[in-house]
């Protein structure tokens, strides 16, 4: 006897394509989103969100007083030397004691670019920004660590263009 009741037997081809086709979606998203998280990087390491895990060995900085090069024009440079027990508060601030205008002559630092000295709206002040008053906003000592994130960037300079007074 024919089986005229079971339902899939009143569906049409096409219908049943598009069953097909949706469940394919579904299987392939959900096995997707379970590959996705293992994929970005770990930046709360193993220890579970709500335990408190043991703190990781500080890196030592790159302190060879090499002043490197600069990634994009605009780059804060990075800082070459030690800056461990330097105060950088309200009240004092030792990096001014040697990268300000006025006292570059005896520290033999790099000034703080004529940027520093600006207002928001280009407009120059006699003394330093406050909006770059708290230098390690922006410039920070570096170490010698494996990446988090793997960096594919190259530097303009090696995308084949030539430089002007080069030839
Ligand atoms: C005792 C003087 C002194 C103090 C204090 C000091 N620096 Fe420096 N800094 C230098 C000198 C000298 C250089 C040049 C490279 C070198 O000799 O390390 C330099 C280089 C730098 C550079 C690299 C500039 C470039 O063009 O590559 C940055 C950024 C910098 N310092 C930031 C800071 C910050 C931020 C502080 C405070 C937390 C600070 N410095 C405190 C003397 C000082
Ligand atoms: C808001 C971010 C910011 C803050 C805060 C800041 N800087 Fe910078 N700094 C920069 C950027 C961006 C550059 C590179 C472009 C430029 O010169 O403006 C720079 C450049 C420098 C340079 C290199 C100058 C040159 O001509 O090579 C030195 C030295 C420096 N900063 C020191 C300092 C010190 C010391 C402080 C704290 C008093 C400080 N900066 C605060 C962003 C900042």
């Amino acid at each position: 006897m024919r089986r005229q009741d079971s339902s899939y037997r009143h569906l049409r081809r096409p219908e049943w394509i598009t069953i097909a086709a949706a469940i394919v979606v579904f299987v392939a998203t959900a096995a997707i989103g379970q590959v996705v998280p293992q994929m970005v990087p770990q930046l709360e390491g193993p220890t579970p969100s709500m335990e408190t895990g043991a703190a990781g060995v500080l890196p030592k900085w790159v302190t060879d007083d090499q002043r490197k090069m600069r990634a994009y024009p605009d780059q804060p440079p990075i800082i070459p030397h030690s800056i461990e027990g330097y105060e950088l508060s309200v009240n004092a601030n030792r990096c001014l004691s040697c990268h300000k205008r006025e006292f570059t002559q005896d520290s033999g630092a790099p000034m703080i670019s004529v940027t520093h000295y600006m207002t928001r709206d280009g407009q120059m002040i006699a003394d330093v920004s406050p909006r770059r008053y708290f230098c390690t906003a922006c410039h920070v000592p570096q170490a010698n660590t494996p990446p988090l994130v793997r960096n594919r960037f190259k530097d303009m300079s090696d995308l084949g263009f030539k430089p002007a007074g080069s030839e």
